[in-house]
């Protein structure tokens, strides 16, 4: 969960409007180039965690008109009901986020499941595959696995997106349906731990 140069952060936290997401400050800069290139008509999370990096994206959904899932396991305990710190712990940043997960509805938008049960192998397929550009997000536990498990669910003119590059999914993790069907979209600097694919063919 650390790009090249924000260990830092990662000690403090980051943080988006003042709550913690497990991300780098320099993922929001990408992300809003990409959303900002790149027509879609839904997003996928997977990997909800603290809710704050879903409510980022749900956002951009509201603006756009499009739809939003994020889905994170049984075992999750709704880090913004109980107010504790997430396992991974550590942050300054207090874990004051059920309210703005609570105006926003992130909750409707919310699913319980496994990523690799049938359930949700099945509703990760299902909602991808919907007409209109669909962008999946794979930032749970194990990145290459997912990438290779749902990346033959998209469409041409869909996105993948996968976190932690170089320090949990590295170029040997590309799976062979992404380097054959889809091309990278940006180049990840050392500020940023996400990179972006689209599938052409
Ligand atoms: C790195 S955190 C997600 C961070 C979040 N996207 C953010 O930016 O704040 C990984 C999450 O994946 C969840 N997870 C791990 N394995 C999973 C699985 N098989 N299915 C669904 N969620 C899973 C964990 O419970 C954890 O909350």
């Amino acid at each position: 969960m650390t790009c090249h140069s924000c260990q830092a952060y990662h000690q403090i936290g980051c943080s988006f409007t003042g709550a913690r997401v497990a991300q780098c400050p320099g993922d929001f800069w990408v992300w809003e180039t990409v959303l900002h290139e790149n027509p879609f008509s839904r997003i996928m999370e997977l990997g909800t965690a603290y809710g704050i990096f879903s409510c980022y994206l749900l956002m951009h959904c509201l603006h756009r008109g499009a739809e939003f899932q994020t889905i994170d396991t049984p075992g999750n305990p709704f880090w913004w009901n109980s107010g504790r710190k997430h396992s991974s712990g550590g942050s300054v940043i207090e874990h004051n986020n059920g309210r703005v997960i609570e105006r926003l509805g992130l909750k409707d938008h919310y699913v319980q499941v496994d990523a690799f049960s049938p359930e949700g192998t099945k509703i990760i397929r299902d909602f991808v595959s919907q007409d209109g550009p669909s962008i999946l997000f794979c930032d749970n536990g194990n990145k290459p696995r997912e990438a290779k498990l749902f990346a033959p669910f998209l469409k041409v003119g869909d996105l993948l997106v996968v976190h932690d590059w170089k320090s949990e999914f590295y170029e040997i993790d590309i799976p062979p349906v992404v380097r054959e069907n889809f091309e990278p979209l940006q180049e990840v600097d050392d500020k940023s731990a996400t990179k972006f694919w689209k599938r052409t063919i």
